[in-house]
């Protein structure tokens, strides 16, 4: 078994193939004078795992060419962040189901599909091969356990998080909470505290997905107004899109921490290890 990996996902793949005992082939990228993809991959062995976050419109040609290079192999197809899932239903007539689009798309030529905290589950369904995703609320808690905290409050931002956060708090024997949020646009939400609170320990807040960073950026403004003493954040999938990172420090957020789903200086912890467990059961 050999590992293949687009450029974004290189880190990733690496720690794979060394949890997998086997080596990362080099795959080489340029461009056509006309700006189109070129790729070439080495030798693949019968069965390849590859690895490539859905991270926008050239990370899908990328990994769809990738997909296509080991044709002689069998692929198991890991991708780490599954970008498009959140458009899971048509929400307006017209709009296409972006989730099913993707899912249709990675299923040729693959035999497996393994990700990582994908929104919704039923995400999983549009593939057509086997598809399965691996929850890393388990190391979410371990790296919280790392920061040595006295009895951090474990905080969802809405209910949507509260499973997650639910089973993290649950790895350290935590208290948990929710708050309640309203999406006024893309960028802007508005968090209210739930039954409970004020919080005046360190509270951490978790969430699957940080993108623009409003969600936690206006849960931490509330916390400090109610006097926490510290505000930390931890997620799987680190977006950061635009200024996000000055977003959430200026919101008071000291720590902010996400995995190597979506590679970058905040990918603090790994989802190799239970990846590399899904893909051999
Ligand atoms: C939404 O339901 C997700 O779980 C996240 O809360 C959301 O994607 C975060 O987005 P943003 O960082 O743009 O507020």
């Amino acid at each position: 078994m050999k590992v293949a990996c687009t450029g974004r996902s290189r880190a990733l793949g690496a720690r794979i193939a060394e949890h997998l005992g086997t080596r990362l082939v080099e795959t080489n990228l340029s461009r056509f004078p006309d700006g189109e993809i070129y790729l070439r991959t080495g030798l693949l062995d019968e069965t390849t795992v590859v690895v490539g976050s859905l991270l926008g419109s050239e990370t899908l040609v990328e990994l769809l060419l990738l997909i296509d290079a080991c044709h002689r192999s069998e692929v198991l197809l890991v991708v780490p962040y599954l970008g498009y899932a959140r458009q899971d239903r048509e929400f307006k007539p017209g709009e296409p189901v972006s989730a099913r689009a993707m899912a249709r798309a990675l299923s040729h030529g693959v035999s497996r599909v393994v990700t990582v905290n994908v929104h919704k589950e039923s995400v999983l369904s549009h593939f057509t091969v086997p598809a399965s995703q691996v929850n890393l609320a388990p190391e979410v808690g371990d790296f919280i356990a790392g920061l040595n905290l006295e009895n951090p409050l474990i905080l969802a931002p809405d209910r949507g998080a509260v499973p997650f956060a639910t089973a993290v708090a649950s790895r350290g024997g935590w208290e948990f909470d929710h708050l309640e949020k309203t999406r006024i646009s893309g960028e802007e939400v508005r968090v209210e505290p739930g039954k409970n609170g004020p919080w005046t320990g360190d509270v951490v807040l978790v969430d699957d997905i940080i993108s623009t960073g409003g969600t936690l950026a206006a849960a931490a403004r509330m916390l400090h107004a109610q006097g926490a003493k510290g505000v930390h954040a931890v997620c799987v999938h680190g977006l950061f899109a635009g200024t996000a990172l000055g977003l959430l420090h200026s919101a008071g957020i000291s720590r902010i921490a996400a995995s190597d789903t979506i590679e970058g200086p905040n990918s603090l912890y790994s989802a190799a290890g239970p990846l590399v467990q899904a893909l051999s059961r």
